[in-house]
């Protein structure tokens, strides 16, 4: 190992210990000007539109009920989470802990038991549509009249096929009824955790209005409340959500996958799964990026699902890269195809979710930083 390469593992084994800690979407907290711009749109309560109207008159209505966006939340007792939280009973982790899930008046309930007593709490969210994964949470209102959010110990992970302890939360539960079940998170931050999976999410003095939240990242979260287009029969347009201003387009995408300005310079280097975590931080650093006009939808179209995207296919850069044309360089290996795999990879930052490394870039063969 070359001394450079020592200073980058050590690094990345520094940064790992660091990061991991605050990994997890649900223990970051950002840019308090993110925080407005998204607390605006998703408070707003006035003009949405009945989402079910849109596919009268879009074709990108069609297949988009199926993307981790519109099902990124919902509430704990639907089918699809009920059918998940079953499998909590063939889980080692929670079997130690003795913690199961009953069924209480038609709602999930957590039960665990510690020094002989009981604890109890309804689970009434389901984040993530697991795609990767999902964590569940209880809404308990506070004594401020704020409503804060108890993350669930145990999360699912798709690449599991099961539950695992939620990253973040400590090792041993504690004996609290609260701790014994889960991290409680105050207030402000539980609604952070709702804006960034939600559409609309009405606040009242601080507390939230579940009976009117619209879960999951819909049509009307990106492209603004709709009443008015609907009724006029699409003659109506609000403020264009497709901006011209590349940055614009990409900090539309980032204001919840988060953007570069969150992290200092210094952190912003390569190996820091940090970086991996959140595809605008590393893509923006790319040659790529930085010497075209690539954005977010270059190479996702958000009205489809992953699977309808041929998300892996060597499209994406053959877009620029263009052996017919020759546009821009050709591979320096002279590969023609697999370009993910050495130049955008899927990296391991520490729990069971791989994530894509949207810094493109070359690599040696062993996967360590060449330049
Ligand atoms: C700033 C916006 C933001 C906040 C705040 C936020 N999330 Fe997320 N969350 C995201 C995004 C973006 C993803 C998709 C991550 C990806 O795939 O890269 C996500 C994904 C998830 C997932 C699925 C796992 C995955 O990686 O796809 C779960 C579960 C989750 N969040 C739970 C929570 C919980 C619980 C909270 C609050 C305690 C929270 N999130 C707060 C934006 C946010
Ligand atoms: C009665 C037909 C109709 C319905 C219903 C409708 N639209 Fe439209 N929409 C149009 C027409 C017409 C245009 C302009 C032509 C175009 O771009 O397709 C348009 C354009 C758009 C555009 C691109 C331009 C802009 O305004 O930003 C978006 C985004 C959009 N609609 C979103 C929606 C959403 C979201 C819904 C559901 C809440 C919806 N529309 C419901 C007719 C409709
Ligand atoms: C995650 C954000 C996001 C969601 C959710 C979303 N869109 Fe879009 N939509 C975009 C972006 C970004 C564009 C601009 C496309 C581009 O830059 O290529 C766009 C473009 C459009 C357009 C204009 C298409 C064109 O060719 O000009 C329509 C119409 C539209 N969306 C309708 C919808 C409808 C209907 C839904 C819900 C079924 C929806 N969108 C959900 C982000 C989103
Ligand atoms: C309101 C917050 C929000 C906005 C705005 C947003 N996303 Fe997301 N995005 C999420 C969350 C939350 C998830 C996790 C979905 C899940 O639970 O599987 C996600 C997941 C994704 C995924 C992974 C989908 C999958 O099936 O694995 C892609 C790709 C993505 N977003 C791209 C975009 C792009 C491109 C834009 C901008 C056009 C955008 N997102 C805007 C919140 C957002
Ligand atoms: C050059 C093409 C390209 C661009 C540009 C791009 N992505 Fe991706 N993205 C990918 C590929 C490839 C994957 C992995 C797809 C798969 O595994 O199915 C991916 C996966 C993702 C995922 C799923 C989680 C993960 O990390 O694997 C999210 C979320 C995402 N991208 C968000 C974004 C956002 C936000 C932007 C804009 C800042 C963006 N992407 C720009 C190619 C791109
Ligand atoms: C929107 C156009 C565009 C797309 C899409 C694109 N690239 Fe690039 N890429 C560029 C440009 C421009 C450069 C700068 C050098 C050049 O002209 O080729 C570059 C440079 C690179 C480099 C050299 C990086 C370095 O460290 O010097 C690599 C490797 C690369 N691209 C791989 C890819 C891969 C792999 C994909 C698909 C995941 C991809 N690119 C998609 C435009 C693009
Ligand atoms: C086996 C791993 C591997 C695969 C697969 C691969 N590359 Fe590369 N690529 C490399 C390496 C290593 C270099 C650096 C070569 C050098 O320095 O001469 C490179 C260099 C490049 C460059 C920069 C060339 C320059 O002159 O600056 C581009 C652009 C590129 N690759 C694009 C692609 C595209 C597009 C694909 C898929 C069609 C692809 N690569 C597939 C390993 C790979």
């Amino acid at each position: 190992m070359s001394p450079s390469r020592i200073r980058i593992s050590l690094f990345t084994a520094a940064m790992a210990v660091v990061f991991l800690s605050v990994l997890w979407l649900s223990s970051l907290t950002g840019s308090s000007s993110i925080d407005a711009e998204i607390l605006d749109i998703v408070s707003t309560s006035d003009g949405w539109a009945d989402e079910s109207s849109c596919i009268q008159c879009h074709t990108q209505a069609e297949t988009f009920s199926e993307t981790g966006h519109a099902n990124t939340l919902r509430p704990a007792s639907s089918p699809a989470s009920q059918a998940l939280l079953e499998q909590l009973v063939s889980s080692d982790a929670a079997r130690h802990e003795e913690t199961k899930i009953i069924q209480r008046d038609g709602a999930p309930t957590a039960v665990t038991r510690s020094n002989d007593i009981q604890h109890e709490l309804k689970l009434d969210w389901c984040f993530g549509s697991g795609t990767h994964a999902c964590t569940w949470a209880s809404t308990i209102p506070d004594s401020h009249g704020n409503t804060d959010v108890l993350e669930f110990r145990f999360t699912w992970f798709a690449s599991q096929h099961g539950f695992e302890l939620t990253p973040g939360q400590p090792e041993t539960k504690g004996g609290s009824p609260v701790s014994a079940l889960g991290l409680l998170f105050d207030g402000a931050r539980a609604r952070r955790c709702f804006s960034c999976h939600a559409t609309v999410l009405p606040v009242a003095h601080g507390r939230l209005d579940e009976s009117r939240i619209k879960p999951g990242v819909t049509c009307q979260r990106c492209h603004g409340p709709r009443e008015k287009h609907v009724q006029s029969e699409g003659e109506f347009h609000p403020p264009a959500w497709g901006p011209t201003d590349r940055m614009e387009a990409v900090n539309r995408c980032a204001v919840c996958h988060r953007l570069p300005e969150e992290k200092t310079v210094e952190e912003i280097v390569m190996g820091n799964p940090d970086i991996v975590r959140f595809q605008p931080m590393g893509l923006t650093q790319s040659p790529c990026f930085l010497s075209s006009k690539m954005r977010c939808t270059t190479c996702h179209d958000p009205h489809k699902k992953m699977a309808e995207q041929n998300s892996t296919g060597i499209w994406q850069c053959v877009q620029c890269h263009d052996p017919e044309t020759d546009n821009h360089t050709l591979c320096g290996m002279g590969r023609r195809d697999d370009c993910l795999t050495c130049h955008m990879p899927k990296v391991d930052v520490g729990f069971p979710v791989k994530f894509t490394d949207h810094w493109i870039r070359i690599r040696s063969p062993d996967g360590e930083v060449e330049r």
